[in-house]
């Protein structure tokens, strides 16, 4: 995580600012890769439809405002120190989260309500996770509309922990490799449900509890899907949030590929693409934050060498546990295999997942990677790690059958079958019918279809405040 210190709130204006006719919108994203991506995505799309726009972030990862010169920034100091920034407990960061942006928020947000230059504030739009946020906005007297990041049978999920899940005894969970399914969130094992990185339950279930009765407790919730992909989980959804919902999504595919990435992306993996035979390739990433030991890497590399097909694979540094970055890869090991496979650090991954030459995608079922390959119709192979990822890989394997659920424990014999059934073999092939299937069905969704729809409804209601 980039951690800058600042002691106050800080200012950068857009250098392309236009008049516009409407009215101002104020988005505050959670700090991390994720969730900021979705909520700069958000912002664009609002921004196209004629709304102002302008973002609080935290001074860390501070979203790169040179991207972005058509919208102001405010930065304000979300006050952890390194280790509270830098922490793999998430439950324990996004806690701490609400408690100490808490004053810079309400007096950054205050003052930029007193500024009478600019169009009047519609409304805030907040990460769920950022539930505090709802308190202040009330004391305010600002509407506040909720994003949930993820997707929306997830949300149903963690929301259900502390009170039905955790009455009927999944939770502690006691067996993470149970296959009992659970009834009430068909097609889910307990194996399945989210693992949440902390080591304290009590905690983590109230900001469970909180993410849940704030966004309640807000004018309307958005989402980064479409009835298309989630219709069950929206008709459950309506029956537990009884405000206005809004599913606009996928967000990215609004605009042509374009970076929100705080790190940047080797464009080498393109030309390397661009030699290789269509649909060959298995593109294998874990996104921002999943993180292994060495001997799980090993398991990787060998299963890629083994399977015989050529690869593409992201290995973020840090992200092998004990390592810089390749150092635990035998001697030898790319040269071995004279050109089939190339290891970069971050890649420009939906470009890369659009290219010709991508077969299938091994990924960690972030809900962001999920969606891009969706939107691309690539096939998966589904490796979740944690929280949301374990039910979004269930949806991809059960629900849309469009990916492949590899075994927890990482073994090379296994992987380098699945990378053989995705890429070379009939069943892969099956898959990638209903991915296409289903990426068109999201793209009519966009083209005038239910989300196209919805995001008129989300404007009307904007202006309506
Ligand atoms: C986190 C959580 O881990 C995930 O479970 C949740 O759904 C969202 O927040 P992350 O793990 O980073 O996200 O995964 P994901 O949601 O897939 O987002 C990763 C983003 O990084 C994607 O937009 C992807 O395109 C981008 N990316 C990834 C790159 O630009 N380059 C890469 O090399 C890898």
């Amino acid at each position: 995580m980039q951690k800058m210190k600042q002691d106050s709130m800080e200012y950068q204006r857009g250098s392309n600012m236009q008049p516009r006719k409407g009215c101002r919108v104020i988005l505050f994203p959670m700090p991390l890769q994720g969730h900021i991506t979705p909520m700069l995505q958000l912002a664009n799309i609002l921004y196209d439809k004629g709304l102002s726009i302008t973002i609080i972030h935290t001074n860390l990862n501070s979203p790169n405002a040179s991207n972005y010169p058509h919208f102001n920034f405010y930065s304000i100091p979300d006050g952890l120190s390194e280790d509270e920034a830098s922490t793999s407990d998430y439950v324990a960061f996004m806690t701490l989260l609400n408690v100490k942006c808490v004053e810079p928020f309400q007096e950054c947000l205050a003052k930029l309500l007193s500024n009478v230059e600019e169009e009047p504030v519609a409304c805030l739009i907040t990460d769920a996770m950022l539930h505090f946020t709802q308190g202040v906005a009330d004391s305010l007297k600002l509407p506040r509309i909720v994003l949930r990041t993820s997707s929306i049978a997830s949300f149903l999920v963690f929301a259900a922990i502390p009170g039905l899940l955790r009455e009927r005894g999944y939770y502690p969970i006691q067996d993470l490799q149970s296959e009992a399914p659970v009834p009430e969130f068909p097609p889910l094992r307990v194996k399945d449900l989210p693992e949440t990185k902390t080591t304290d339950d009590e905690t983590r279930n109230q900001l469970l509890s909180r993410l849940a009765s704030q966004t309640k407790a807000s004018a309307g919730l958005i989402w980064n899907s479409c009835q298309e992909l989630e219709q069950d989980a929206i008709t459950a959804l309506q029956q537990e949030f009884r405000i206005p919902i809004f599913t606009i999504g996928p967000f990215h595919k609004y605009f042509p590929a374009y970076s929100s990435s705080l790190l940047s992306q080797d464009q080498s993996c393109i030309s390397w693409l661009d030699k290789q035979a269509p649909k060959s390739v298995i593109y294998v990433s874990f996104g921002s934050i999943v993180a292994i030991n060495e001997a799980e890497f090993l398991e990787i590399a060998w299963g890629l060498a083994n399977s015989g097909v050529p690869f593409l694979w992201v290995v973020r540094p840090g992200s092998v546990h004990g390592a810089e970055w390749l150092e635990a890869l035998p001697k030898g090991f790319l040269e071995m295999l004279d050109g089939r496979g190339h290891i970069v650090k971050w890649a420009p991954q939906q470009e890369l997942l659009a290219h010709p030459a991508t077969g299938g995608f091994w990924t960690h079922n972030g809900w962001n990677s999920t969606l891009e390959s969706i939107c691309e119709g690539v096939p998966m192979i589904c490796h979740p790690s944690f929280g949301d990822q374990p039910v979004i890989a269930s949806y991809v394997s059960y629900v849309w059958k469009v990916g492949l659920h590899l075994e927890k424990k990482l073994e090379r014999g296994e992987i380098e079958r699945a990378i053989k059934k995705l890429i070379l073999e009939a069943e892969g092939l099956e898959m990638r019918k209903r991915i296409m299937d289903l990426k068109e069905k999201v793209d009519l969704s966009l083209k005038g279809g239910s989300a196209y729809k919805s995001l008129e409804s989300f404007i009307g209601y904007i202006q309506s405040f």
